[in-house]
C-alpha cells in the first residue's frame, strides 16, 4: 500500500504534464493541402519557401513544418497575423497569415502535421557553414538538451520539448529534426527578445543565458536528434508523446 502511494507521487509530475490532445480540434487536411500547394487569395503557395515536402530550406532560413504539432502551427499563424511575432527573416509571414482565415490556419496546420514526422538530420551542415553558420559540438549540445546547465541557470530543453526535442503538444513545439539555420536564428531571436510570443516568457528566460557557442551546440544536436523510443511505424507526433 505504502509503496503504491510513493509510486503515484513520483508519477504525478509526468501525469500532470500529459498532453491534452482534445484541446485542438483538427482541420480539413485536404483543404489544407490545397492551400499549401496552391496558395489562397493573395497568399502564395507555402511550398515555394517551405518546400514541397514541407521540410524547410536552410538556404532561405525557412522552418520545417512537416510533423509539427498543429496547435503550435495554428498559434504561430495567429501570432504572425496579430504582429505578436514578426518575421524579419523574409518579411512575408505576417502578411501571409493575415491573408488567411482562422479556418485556413487550422486546415493548413492539420495538413502539415499529417506529413513525415520520423525524418531527422535534414540539414547539410557543410552547406550551412557555407551560408555563414558556424557548426557546434553535437555532444555539448546533447548535454544541454538533456541536462541543461544549472550553474548558468539553463534548464534542460527536454523538460518542456520532450525527449530529444520531439515535442509535447499542445504548447511545446517539436525542435528535434528542425532545420539547423532556422534553429540558430530563432534562438538568437529569443535571446535578443526580437521574438517574444512565448507564453510566460518561457523561451526568453531560457535563451537569455545561452552563448553563441551554446546555440550552435544545441542546434547541431537537435537538428539531427533521433526520435528515440518512438515506434518504427510511427508516422506522426502522436506516437511519440510521453
Ligand atoms: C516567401 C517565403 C514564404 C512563403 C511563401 C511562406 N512562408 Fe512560412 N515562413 C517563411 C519564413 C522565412 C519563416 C521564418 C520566419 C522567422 O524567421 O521567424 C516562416 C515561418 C513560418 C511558420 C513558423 C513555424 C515555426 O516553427 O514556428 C509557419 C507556421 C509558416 N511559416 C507557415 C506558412 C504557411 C502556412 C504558408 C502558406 C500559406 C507559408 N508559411 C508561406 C517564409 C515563407
Ligand atoms: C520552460 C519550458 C521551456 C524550456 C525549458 C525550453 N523551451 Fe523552447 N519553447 C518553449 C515554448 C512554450 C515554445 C513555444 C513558444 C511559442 O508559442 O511561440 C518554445 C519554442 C522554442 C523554439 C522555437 C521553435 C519554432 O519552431 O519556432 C526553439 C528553437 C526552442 N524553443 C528551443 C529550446 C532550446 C534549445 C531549449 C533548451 C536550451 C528550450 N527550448 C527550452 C518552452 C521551453
Amino acid at each position: 500500500m505504502q509503496r503504491r502511494h510513493i509510486t503515484l507521487i513520483l508519477l504525478l509530475p509526468l501525469l500532470t504534464s500529459l498532453p491534452v490532445q482534445a484541446a485542438f480540434p483538427g482541420g480539413n487536411v485536404a483543404y489544407g493541402e490545397r492551400i499549401f500547394m496552391q496558395g489562397i487569395n493573395q497568399v502564395p503557395a507555402c511550398h515555394n519557401c517551405h518546400r514541397k515536402d514541407a521540410m524547410g530550406d536552410d538556404a532561405i532560413g525557412t522552418p520545417r513544418l512537416a510533423g509539427q504539432n498543429p496547435a503550435y502551427i495554428y498559434k504561430q499563424l495567429r501570432d504572425f497575423a496579430a504582429n505578436r511575432r514578426i518575421d524579419n527573416t523574409m518579411y512575408v509571414m505576417n502578411s501571409n497569415a493575415r491573408g488567411m482565415s482562422e479556418s485556413d490556419w487550422r486546415d493548413v496546420a492539420a495538413y502539415v502535421a499529417s506529413l513525415e514526422y520520423m525524418k531527422v538530420g535534414l540539414s547539410d551542415m557543410q552547406r550551412a557553414e557555407e551560408y555563414g553558420y558556424a557548426i557546434g559540438s553535437r555532444s555539448a549540445g546533447r548535454q544541454l538538451v538533456l541536462h541543461g546547465d544549472p550553474a548558468r541557470d539553463i534548464p534542460p530543453c527536454y523538460t518542456c520539448h520532450g525527449y530529444n526535442g520531439r515535442g509535447l503538444p499542445d504548447t511545446y513545439p517539436m525542435t528535434g529534426g528542425q532545420r539547423y539555420v532556422y534553429l540558430v536564428n530563432q534562438l538568437k531571436k529569443w535571446r535578443s527578445k526580437e521574438r517574444h510570443n512565448d507564453p510566460d516568457d518561457k523561451m526568453v528566460n531560457v535563451a537569455r543565458n545561452l552563448t553563441d557557442a551554446d546555440i550552435n551546440n544545441v542546434a547541431t544536436f537537435l537538428s539531427s536528434a533521433p526520435r528515440g523510443e518512438c515506434k518504427k511505424s510511427c508516422k506522426n507526433f502522436l506516437c511519440c508523446v510521453w
